[in-house]
């Protein structure tokens, strides 16, 4: 297969892009690195001189530079996007442009140059606070933050490609993400981070919102499948591990991880935009993709924390 994978320097968009240079197939990756943080083309130098791999400097609000990019692809995995609840709380244009507008450019590009099909990223924060504990796809989606609102339109463009255009496209809804290669942003990385610098996990809200976390390479596995899935008609599907953790059960793993349990946690004011609980139902992947998570919390953890020790705190 010819893939394209946009946001390939990312967490993710990285992890796959390994998984897909390694079953031998060829990859075409699009990043623009942005700025939101750096050190990101380290994940890729291992692939630099691979024959079976290309590297875009691209934005994918570059409508002309992506639809050469996606010249002869049969599928477009695209991840590229402004991630994270914060940041879009505070810049909503930011998160709109590489969110929303971004993915309308991919699905033009992949309709354009003939892609067989388009798989999308989006999140389980277009739920907002759900309406039901696990929630399935077909329940309501009430975002509470910019960011969610932003994916919930990209999964809107998505399904109308599919009904106008006939593009093929699935958009996946993912659950907290962890492991080796996290964003910085993110709270198990910034907890272990200062857990290993001796410091107090710093905890917003009471610690009590739970989050169903997904390793990785579950997710990546999951990705993967989508290419060769029965048509998904412009759905989407829940890739989440199926269980919840509250996020003091999980800065708790962490310090025992570390060994520094006698670290005592302090809690921070609630963050705008931050859903209470999620948790998701993933029988609808299970079904169409023959997917289910393999990785559990406490393996994963471990998994992340050596990384992290050897690797990522550079
Ligand atoms: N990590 C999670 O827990 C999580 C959860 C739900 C959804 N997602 C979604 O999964 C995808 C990947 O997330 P991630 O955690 O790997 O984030 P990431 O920030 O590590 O990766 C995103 C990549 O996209 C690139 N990018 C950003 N804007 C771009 C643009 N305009 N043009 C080209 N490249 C651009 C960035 O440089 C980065 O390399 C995103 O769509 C994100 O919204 C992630």
């Amino acid at each position: 297969m010819r893939a394209v994978v946009t946001g390939a320097a990312g967490f993710i968009g990285s992890t796959l892009t390994d998984l897909l240079l390694a079953e031998g197939h060829e990859v075409v990756g699009v990043d623009n690195f942005d700025d939101y943080y750096s050190g990101k083309m380290r994940f890729l130098s291992r692939h630099l001189e691979n024959k079976d791999f290309k590297l875009l400097e691209t934005d994918i609000l570059d409508l002309d530079a992506l639809r050469q990019s996606f010249e002869d692809a049969d599928v477009v995995f695209h991840l590229a996007a402004q991630a994270g609840v914060r940041i879009s709380v505070k810049d909503p244009l930011r998160s709109h442009h590489a969110n929303t507008t971004g993915t309308l450019n991919v699905l033009l590009a992949a309709r354009d140059e003939g892609v067989r099909r388009v798989v999308s990223s989006s999140s389980s924060s277009v739920y907002g606070n759900a309406v039901r504990l696990p929630a399935r796809e077909e329940d309501p989606t009430v975002p509470i933050s910019p960011y969610a609102a932003s994916k919930l339109a990209a999964e809107q463009y998505c399904r109308l490609f599919y009904e106008l255009y006939g593009l093929q496209s699935v958009s996946l809804r993912y659950f907290t993400v962890y492991g080796p290669r996290q964003r910085p942003d993110m709270a198990i990385r910034i907890f272990t981070d200062r857990a290993l610098d001796g410091l107090r996990p710093q905890i917003f809200g009471d610690g009590e919102q739970t989050r169903d976390f997904t390793f990785v390479s579950d997710v990546v596995d999951a990705i993967r499948r989508c290419a060769d899935c029965p048509d998904p008609k412009g759905g989407a599907l829940n890739i989440c591990s199926g269980s919840t953790v509250s996020v003091n059960q999980v800065v708790s793993s962490i310090l025992k991880a570390v060994g520094r349990e006698d670290l005592e946690p302090e809690h921070l004011p609630s963050q705008p935009g931050d859903v209470d609980h999620t948790w998701g139902d993933s029988g609808k992947a299970r079904e169409l993709l023959g997917w289910q998570p393999k990785i559990m919390m406490d393996e994963g953890l471990g998994r992340f924390v050596d990384w992290y020790r050897t690797v990522g705190k550079v």
